[in-house]
This record gives structure tokens, sequence and C-alpha cells, in this order.
């Protein structure tokens, strides 16, 4: 086999091995009953506006939860509660990159948008800066020991995440099955600092930098 052809039949199984792992883990995140999910989140939630990295940043970027995630509704509500500058991200699918607004008031700056998650209007809000994130939750699937991660298959937090500031705590929400002592990765995928789970904080096992 060439150089080549090996290098792609790597990249194919990869590829092959996440999506599997992601979906058995996004069936089993489905399948968990709303009470559970709702009791689960509200203890995640708790749990990171206690953190000191948390409580110490200004601006935060969050995503919207949609689907079976934990629920980030209420960290949303406090963040701006407690006087925190709000950033969430829009897709840009042609870009294929997320672009950074900063949301005041979600009731009217929301919309709808790409995958049925509530995105920034960009007409009514501020585009801000990845220079500006002191802080960012991280989506995704399953989340390994070492810090790796999977997330939906596009590729966006990992274009995006090396663009923020190096110093930027990287915070995942997951109920504690969605971690694994480990999982696939390649060169393109970017790692997270900790994951704060129903049942504690894990911290990455490997540093970052
Ligand atoms: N920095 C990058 N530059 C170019 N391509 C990238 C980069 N990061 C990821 N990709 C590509 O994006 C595709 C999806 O990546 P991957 O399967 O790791 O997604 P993911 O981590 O699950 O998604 P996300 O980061 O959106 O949560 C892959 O084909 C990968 O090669
Ligand atoms: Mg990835």
């Amino acid at each position: 086999m060439s150089m080549l052809a090996e290098n792609e039949s790597a990249a194919r199984s990869l590829h092959q091995r996440k999506a599997l792992l992601r979906a058995a883990v996004l069936a089993e995140r489905d399948g968990l009953p709303l009470p559970v999910r709702k009791e689960h989140s509200r203890a995640i939630v708790a749990t990171i506006t206690s953190l000191p990295d948390f409580r110490g940043a200004e601006r935060v970027l969050l995503t919207s939860s949609f689907g079976s995630e934990v629920e980030t509704g209420d960290l949303i509500a406090q963040i701006l509660a407690g006087g925190k500058t709000l950033l969430l991200p829009l897709i840009n699918k042609e870009s294929r990159m997320l672009e950074l607004y900063e949301v005041a008031d979600p009731e009217s700056e929301l919309a709808r948008g790409t995958y049925g998650i509530a995105e920034p209007r960009p007409e009514r809000c501020r585009r801000a800066s990845n220079g500006e994130v002191e802080w960012v939750l991280v989506p995704g699937v399953v989340y390994a020991d070492d810090g790796f991660r999977i997330g939906y298959g596009g590729g966006y937090y990992d274009r995006l995440l090396p663009l923020l500031p190096s110093a930027t705590p990287r915070v995942s929400a997951a109920f504690r099955f969605q971690l694994r002592p480990e999982v696939p990765h390649g060169a393109h995928d970017q790692k997270i600092d900790i994951v704060v789970t129903e049942s504690g904080v894990y911290r990455a096992r490997s540093s970052r930098v």
C-alpha cells in the first residue's frame, strides 16, 4: 500500500471508530429519563457556578443546549443575572467556522438556526472577537481521561479552540457515563481541561500545554 493510501485508510478508520462510539453514547444519553436529565443538569450547573475560574471570568462562551444534552438554560440565566457577558456561537456552514456574538436578552436575540439550535440573530447582537473569551463551555458527546473528546463530527470546536486565548479554561458539562478511559483521536482534535458531571469534576489527566 502507498503511504497516501495508508494515511487515507487510517483516517477512514479513525472516522468510523469515532462514529461508532458517538452513536452508542448518544443513544444512551437519549435514553436518560427527562427527570434524571433535569436533576443532573441542576447539579452540574451548581458545580460550574462554584468553580473559581468560572466565577473570575467576565466574558464566557456557552452553547444553547439541544437534544439530550446537559441543560444550560439555568446557567445562561445566572450568567446574565450575575452581570457577566454572555457569548454564543453562530454556525457559519460555508466557512465551517463558529462566529461569536454577545447576547444580552435570549428572549429576543435568539432564533432556531442550524440543527435547530437556538443561535444569536446577527442583526440584533454585537459580533465578538475570539480573543474576548475568558472561559468556554465546550459541547460534546464522549470525553476521555486525558482530555480528548468526541463532538458531533463537524470539527467546529476543533477549529475554534486554537483561536481562543491559550489561557482560556476549556470546560465541558456531561453526564458521568459520557466519560471513558480513552477515545480515538487524530491530529486536529483539541483537548479540554475539565469535565463537570453530576458526580463531580474531572480534570484531564495530562495537561494541555
Ligand atoms: N483544524 C482543523 N483543520 C481542518 N480540518 C479539521 C480541523 N479540525 C477538524 N477538522 C476536520 O473536521 C472533521 C470532523 O472532525 P471530528 O470528527 O474530530 O469532529 P468533532 O470533534 O466530533 O466535532 P466538533 O469539534 O464540532 O465537536 C474531520 O474530518 C477533521 O479532519
Ligand atoms: Mg474532534
